[in-house]
């Protein structure tokens, strides 16, 4: 059986071969997370098997960076928001290679990206975890899991942190 094992992006990792059938997020991970990472603009962690060689393959990614949102008209946001802008988690990119989806792998990165977020919010506060979804499809795969809809027909997509409480069942098939 295979062990994985979650990294922060480096030059070990092969993000040339990632492709997850989705070309912008592909993109993001070849040409964007590294410098970003080094610029401190968001964290880019990576999902291979723990004996992968260099380049090792990547199975899955997310990116976390932190935000500043107007959420005081937001479904689910608390009550008595400010009307200014207040911090919250933006998971900014989420993907699994096209080889391993279906696996159980997308839930588990998205079960430790709450889990990292959940943690910011503790420690430096926020309103919640903020998700693009890339089309409806994915906007049904993020409200599986609890998320809502900033707005009816929008692709932004709302946790609040009530919610990242609650834990969420996963395994790797
Ligand atoms: C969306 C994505 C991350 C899901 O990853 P995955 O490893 O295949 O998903 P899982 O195996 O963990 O599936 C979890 C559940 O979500 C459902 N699901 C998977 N992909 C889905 C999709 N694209 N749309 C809606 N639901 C989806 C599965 O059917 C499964 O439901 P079940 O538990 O009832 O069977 C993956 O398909 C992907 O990377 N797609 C391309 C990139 C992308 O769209 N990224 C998201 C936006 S940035």
């Amino acid at each position: 059986m295979s062990s994985y094992a979650l990294e922060l992006l480096d030059g070990s990792h092969n993000r040339a071969g990632f492709f997850s059938g989705l070309e912008s997020v592909d993109r993001y991970l070849r040409e964007t997370a590294r410098g970003h990472l080094e610029k401190g603009i968001s964290v880019t962690r990576v999902l291979v098997e723990t004996n992968a060689r260099t380049p090792k393959p990547v199975l899955g990614y997310f990116s976390l960076s932190c935000i500043s949102i107007e959420a005081k008209e937001w479904p689910g946001a608390p009550k008595g928001l400010p009307r200014q802008a207040v911090s919250a988690v933006l998971l900014g990119r989420l993907a699994v290679a096209q080889s391993a989806q279906g696996r159980g792998i997308g839930s588990m990165l998205l079960a430790t990206a709450r889990q990292l977020a959940r943690e910011t919010i503790v420690r430096s506060g926020g309103v919640g975890l903020v998700a693009d979804a890339a089309n409806e499809e994915v906007v049904e795969f993020y409200a599986k899991y609890g998320f809502l809809r900033v707005t009816p027909k929008g692709l932004r997509m709302f946790l609040p942190t009530a919610s990242l409480e609650g834990g969420m069942e996963i395994s790797i098939k």
